[in-house]
């Protein structure tokens, strides 16, 4: 069965408004299952669209293409855990540019036997090389860093920048000379160099910035699919490409604005890194003044609290304690506790990280509350308990003008009566520095695997002792 190009064209504008409804869905956690379905009916219908069009000349490949993909998706989806998702999509990102790449020389090699090859056509497939060429190596070098299969430490050298932005010259004029000469050494050496400045751009870049930068990945990825999709001459791959460009353009923006930082700062810069490990002075000092507290003593404040709100972070997600904290929440609600978690924007290591693993253990979305929101709360609250968070709750990112989180927006959790911490053992968060917080007077550490500790706390609220 073969469809018209009129079918075809309706078929792929239903599934770019699916896509677009899809987006919007993902705006928020209670639609954001719905927003999947509509994300999986687009491109179901894109597919079979594209597969039944009259470009396709024969399945073989296709199928065997599809299968391989299937099957290596499925097992990687399927056995990735919640916090290595960040490598994960920088892997799927290096696909998309090296796709890129691919289709763009394919296009070009096909086109140039049959002599139909134009400009403008030249010019759209040496954008989407080269975008294409950043987005693979940058993603491969993202994933890499992530992984742990090499370190995380950004990579400086002298004239760094100036090299990439020679780099980048280079490629557009090596771009420009391909479309005018149909030079097949400007083709080879402009994607080479492309590639290489996909590695040299992402090395200087520091553990704790690497979210934004996946995040621009996807942009890249977005942009670099849009320029396949004119080379294809296909309509949706250009607004698809498009709505990726954008969307990962504007959450690299949100996540800079969260972390205080300037995307410049972010693309140039090496946070995490220089100070990183370091105790800040004033941390030093108070070093010796930490208390440790029980299980118990936190359950004995907590039972008899008006409010009590949980901050969860990258421990909660490593200790899996989320459904611990759920049933806890109940039984601390039938004492009429009002409780409340609060959400940092970069809490975990992911956008959404912390919405995520809450809403996987069903609780209640108005229980969940944004950092502008519940900021004004801490004054009130009887006991914050701050579940394997560390940075988004250091005072040091207000008052340490040396720190490298200076300037981050943080949840107050300093101002409530009680907080505790609950960790394994008195190491920095992700950033490497120091938490003030720890030294305040009302602040006591419950040392031990989070999930351990809540399971502890439910088992004391239910009077069993423990
Ligand atoms: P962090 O500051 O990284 O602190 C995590 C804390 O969890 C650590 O203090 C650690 O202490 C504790 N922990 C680890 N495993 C635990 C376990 N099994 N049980 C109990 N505690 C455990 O986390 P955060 O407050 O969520 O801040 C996030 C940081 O990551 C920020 O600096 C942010 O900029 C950065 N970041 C964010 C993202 C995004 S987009 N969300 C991505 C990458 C990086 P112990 O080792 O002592 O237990």
């Amino acid at each position: 069965m073969e469809i018209s190009a009129n079918t075809q064209a309706v078929a792929y504008l239903i599934s770019a408004i699916l896509f677009i409804l899809a987006l919007k869905g993902l705006t928020h956690p209670a639609s954001a299952r719905r927003g999947n379905y509509l994300g999986i009916a687009g491109m179901a219908i894109a597919i079979i669209a594209t597969l039944l069009g009259s470009e396709v000349q024969s399945y073989g490949f296709i199928i065997a293409g599809v299968a391989a993909g299937a099957v290596i998706g499925t097992v990687l989806a399927s056995r990735v855990q919640m916090t290595a998702m960040p490598q994960l999509v920088a892997a799927l990102h290096s696909f998309v540019g090296m796709a890129a790449v691919l289709v763009a020389i394919g296009t070009y090699l096909n086109h140039d036997a049959a002599g139909t090859l134009n400009p403008v056509m030249m010019g759209e497939l040496s954008v989407g090389i080269i975008i294409g060429a950043i987005t693979f190596s940058g993603s491969v070098v993202a994933f890499a860093k992530l992984q742990g299969l090499v370190s995380g430490a950004p990579v400086k050298f002298k004239g760094q920048h100036m090299l990439n932005a020679a780099m980048a010259v280079a490629t557009v004029l090596l771009g420009i000379h391909f479309g005018m000469t149909e030079s097949m050494a400007s083709l080879v050496l402009m994607t080479l160099i492309a590639f290489v400045l996909g590695f040299t751009l992402i090395i200087p870049i520091g553990g704790a910035d690497m979210p934004v930068i996946i995040s621009m990945l996807n942009s890249y990825s977005g942009w670099a699919a849009a320029a396949t999709g004119f080379t294809l001459g296909n309509l949706l791959l250009i607004i698809v490409g498009a709505l990726v460009g954008f969307s990962g353009a504007i959450l690299s923006f949100i996540m800079c604005r969260a972390m205080n930082r300037s995307i410049i700062n972010v693309v140039f810069g090496g946070f995490g890194s220089e100070s990183g490990g370091e105790v800040s002075a004033a941390g030093e000092a108070a070093q010796k003044g930490v208390k440790s507290a029980s299980v118990d003593d936190a359950i004995y404040w907590m039972e008899d609290a008006n409010k009590v709100i949980i901050v969860p972070g990258y421990g909660m997600a490593v200790a899996q304690a989320q459904h611990a904290l759920k049933e806890m929440m109940e039984l601390l609600e039938k004492r009429d506790v009002s409780v409340k978690f609060a959400i940092h924007p970069v809490a975990g290591r992911m956008p959404g990280h912390m919405n995520v693993l809450l809403a996987e253990a069903d609780i209640p979305y108005d229980h969940v509350v944004e950092m502008d929101v519940i900021n004004s709360e801490f004054p009130t609250a009887d006991v914050t308990l701050v579940v394997g968070a560390n940075d988004v709750v250091n005072p040091a990112a207000k008052s340490d003008s040396s720190s490298p989180i200076y300037g981050m927006p943080i949840l107050e959790a300093a101002k409530s009566r009680q907080i505790y911490f609950l960790k394994r053992s008195m190491n920095p968060g992700y950033s490497g520095v120091d938490n003030l917080l720890f030294y305040q007077d009302n602040t006591s550490l419950i040392f031990g695997d989070a999930k351990d500790t809540i399971e502890g706390m439910v088992t004391a609220l239910k009077g069993g002792g423990h």
